[in-house]
């Protein structure tokens, strides 16, 4: 049998795998082929599970990408922003604060926390991203700095959150986590500010692995970068790299075949928490994430398609159900619908899980004793991830919706008629 035969096969046998059996939906975790399968192979088989020339070669294609920024690969977006904040604390000592979105991921409030800072919620915009003028007002003389996350994709006013950074002399984060290889102003997410993150965790833009399988730390600050090389130099590789490798196609990948399986496994064997140590990527990740930068485009594609279709099914509905950072023909690492004032999400997940659909919610609001963002605390618990697999056709999108639909009607909720 020939080469392009034995591809050819295993290119099938990975689609069937991965493709919905019964009309089973999930939120997106992984958009994989046979070269992310065939790169873990040659790794293992290599015997460059943890180090290895990829990791080099990771570095130097993403620098590319990003137009040139000194780029370092680690195991985790969290790591790579707690080893920024803390050479940023280092610089300015007497500047203990940080500001940070309130609708946020809490992993970025604990990398504030255990660089030994203080997060200070601000609030959001109606696109989910922090609101500059709110910002603005919490800069006094004990800010270091400020973090903007691109929140599921959507770019954040962050030119903007540039000039006023600078104005006032503090430090500028660019969570691109959730949106590389996206753009503001022509110029790439990540590379604004003072240094930047990339994180290549489940359901993002890139993914080799569930958290702590890669990330990237993106320098722009030359005051912060020999402090930064002694850090990230210091880090050993990640490790049992193989057996989370396996545990993630099993939990993730195929989780439309294996989910009761994976429900039980998780319940028995499963720590609730997992803390993620700080340590380098392993060259397996490494060389996954070279085949997600290879795809990245085709991928972006795929998601504007269903993204675009939704919108567009939503639409025809006619009832209050928006995208809350929606526009034709943008990425977004997920497909967030804010659901109609009153409903019950909690059940209405529950509902629409009994009818084989697997749904998300948002990331729970931050606040601190001196402040509790209204505009979080109103979008959090409205807020729903639909399922957006790139092997979803527009017919599986409608599908989707009228489930939506019957789980809504069958909740009482109140679904005001769009104007
Ligand atoms: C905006 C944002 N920043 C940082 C992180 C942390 O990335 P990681 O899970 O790779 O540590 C996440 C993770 O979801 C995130 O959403």
């Amino acid at each position: 049998m020939s080469w392009e035969r034995v591809k050819g096969l295993c290119n099938l046998l990975v689609s069937l795998l991965q493709t919905n059996s019964m009309s089973y939906f999930h939120p997106p975790y992984a958009s994989w082929g046979w070269p992310e399968y065939q790169a873990a192979l040659i790794a293992c088989v290599q015997f460059r599970v943890h180090s290895g020339p990829d990791i080099s070669e990771l570095e130097r294609q993403l620098s590319q990408l990003l137009g040139g920024s000194q780029v370092f690969a680690v195991n985790s977006g969290r790591t790579a922003l707690r080893i920024g904040l803390e050479v940023m604390g280092k610089l300015r000592p007497q500047c203990k604060e940080v500001i940070v979105p309130s609708y946020i991921c809490p992993a970025v409030v604990n990398a504030v926390k255990s660089a030994g800072l203080k997060p200070v919620p601000a609030e959001i915009g109606t696109d989910l991203n922090l609101q500059l003028n709110s910002a603005r007002q919490l800069i006094g003389s004990n800010t270091l700095g400020i973090i903007v996350a691109h929140m599921y994709g959507c770019p954040a006013d962050i030119v903007e959150f540039e000039k006023l950074t600078r104005e006032a002399g503090i430090f500028l984060v660019d969570d691109a986590a959730q949106a590389v290889g996206e753009f503001a102003n022509g110029q790439m997410l990540g590379t604004f500010g003072d240094f930047g993150i990339l994180s290549f965790a489940q359901s993002k833009c890139m993914v080799t692995g569930e958290s702590g399988a890669g990330g990237a730390l993106v320098c722009q600050n030359q005051e912060m970068l020999m402090t930064l090389i002694n850090q990230l130099q210091a880090l050993k590789p990640a490790q049992s790299r193989g057996r989370a490798f396996a545990a993630f196609v099993w939990n993730y990948l195929f989780t439309s075949h294996t989910r009761l399986a994976t429900y039980y496994w998780q319940r028995i064997c499963r720590p609730s928490h997992r803390e993620i140590k700080q340590e380098g990527i392993a060259n397996l990740d490494a060389k996954i994430a070279l085949c997600q930068l290879k795809s990245l485009k085709r991928r972006r594609e795929e998601r504007i398609r269903i993204l675009d279709s939704y919108a567009k099914y939503l639409q025809s509905v006619g009832y209050a159900i928006c995208m809350p950072q929606y526009e034709l023909g943008r990425y977004l690492a997920r497909a967030m619908v804010l659901l109609p004032h009153g409903v019950d999400l909690d059940r209405c997940r529950r509902d629409l899980q009994l009818k084989s659909i697997e749904t998300r919610g948002g990331y729970p609001v931050f606040s601190d004793e001196n402040f509790v963002s209204s505009s979080a605390k109103e979008v959090a618990g409205r807020l729903l991830e639909l399922p957006a697999s790139s092997t979803m056709s527009n017919m599986d999108v409608a599908l989707v919706c009228d489930r939506l639909m019957e789980v809504l009607q069958g909740n009482n909720a109140f679904m005001a008629p769009r104007l």
